[in-house]
């Protein structure tokens, strides 16, 4: 097999034919995701290698050469028993009423096979499952708990030195209505769309970016890295982009990243998540959003669970505490990064 053929990759497993031997790896009891970490990880990745050889070998070519999307869909993996009677959290915490770890198992028995599993230590607690649920408070936000607005397209977290080369959604419910979808867009696709000078421009350090809401900033756009668009090969770049968080330096370089945007909005593509369904985004090469959707804060509202993927622990090692998977990388306060601004330096963090 090619290269080129390897690199269109599959972007749909459906996974409802798997034999009761293989449902077992994550049906049987284990050790506790939330008390037992490691030893949850770790009996993950040894389940995760009695999984079916078409899955696995799936799954390392998406790790190796990504695919025409940027996403991989596992379709119909095992839930948890009793799912359809237990609440979605009111909060995006730690769910009380689910207390088997089914979905935690898919997330982590196929994150192991594309990576480790890590988190940061401002988004959700640090924990390495995260609830993401609608919250009243947010519903505008441009955040995971927001709902009647559009989620706008962007790299997970786009700001960080540490940011995951792998998303993962698990959806446990979805909304009331069924028409939130998870709307993605590949740079492989938007690079064609683009001109000569637009591409040179977005591979100069031309674009600052904010700091996620989710890590504590409400003042958008002043205390962010000053970063390129695009990074990597000419021909098939990876990226750096948030629609609601980087701006262009100059009046060119503006032009260019709204050229990008346009292209991104032609371009699109969205998936209404059903449960079961697990989508592997490559975080590198495919931005992400949401569209948006009406709440009922019932108790029955769309429920996703979030894991983030590296491919290399040692990277992160000087911002995490040993054995464990938390990154704590500590970034500036608004303050802090306005003061640095004025006097001309750039102040991103302060671990
Ligand atoms: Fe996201």
């Amino acid at each position: 097999m090619k290269t080129s053929q390897l690199a269109k990759g599959c972007l749909l497993i459906d996974c409802r034919g798997f034999d009761e031997k293989t449902i077992n790896l994550f049906l049987a009891p284990g050790p506790d995701p939330y008390r037992e970490t490691e030893e949850f990880l770790l009996d993950c990745e040894m389940r995760a290698d009695e999984l079916p050889r078409h899955l696995r070998r799936a799954l390392l070519e998406f790790q190796l050469y990504s695919n025409s999307e940027g996403i991989l869909l596992l379709r119909g993996l095992p839930v948890d028993p009793g799912l359809d009677h237990t609440r979605t959290p009111a909060l995006a915490q730690r769910s009380e009423e689910k207390t088997t770890f089914v979905s935690e198992r898919c997330l982590a028995m196929i994150g192991s096979r594309l990576g480790h599993l890590v988190s940061y230590i401002q988004e959700k607690n640090g924990d390495l499952f995260q609830n993401l649920v609608p919250t009243p408070d947010s519903e505008e936000v441009q955040s995971s708990e927001g709902s009647r607005t559009r989620l706008q397209f962007h790299r997970e977290t786009v700001f960080h030195p540490h940011s995951p080369e792998f998303l993962l959604l698990f959806c446990l419910r979805p909304d009331h209505d069924r028409v939130a979808e998870t709307t993605y867009a590949s740079i492989r696709h938007v690079l064609p769309l683009l001109g000569e000078r637009e591409r040179e421009l977005l591979f100069e350090p031309l674009y600052r970016t904010g700091i996620d809401y989710s890590f504590g900033n409400r003042q958008a756009l002043i205390n962010g890295p000053i970063l390129p668009v695009l990074y990597g090969r000419r021909e098939d770049p990876f990226w750096n982009y948030d629609e609601d968080l980087m701006v262009g330096l100059t009046p060119e370089a503006s032009l260019a990243l709204e050229a990008l945007r346009k292209g991104i909005h032609a371009v699109y593509q969205g998936i209404k998540l059903e449960t079961g369904d697990l989508l592997c985004i490559d975080n590198r090469r495919t931005v992400h959003g949401r569209t948006a959707f009406s709440p009922r804060y019932d108790g029955f509202d769309r429920w996703i669970q979030r894991s983030f993927v590296v491919r290399d622990l040692g990277l992160s090692a000087g911002d995490r505490h040993p054995g464990e998977r938390i990154i704590r990388t500590a970034f500036a306060t608004e303050g802090e990064a306005q003061a640095a601004l004025n006097g001309g330096q750039v102040c991103l963090r302060r671990s």
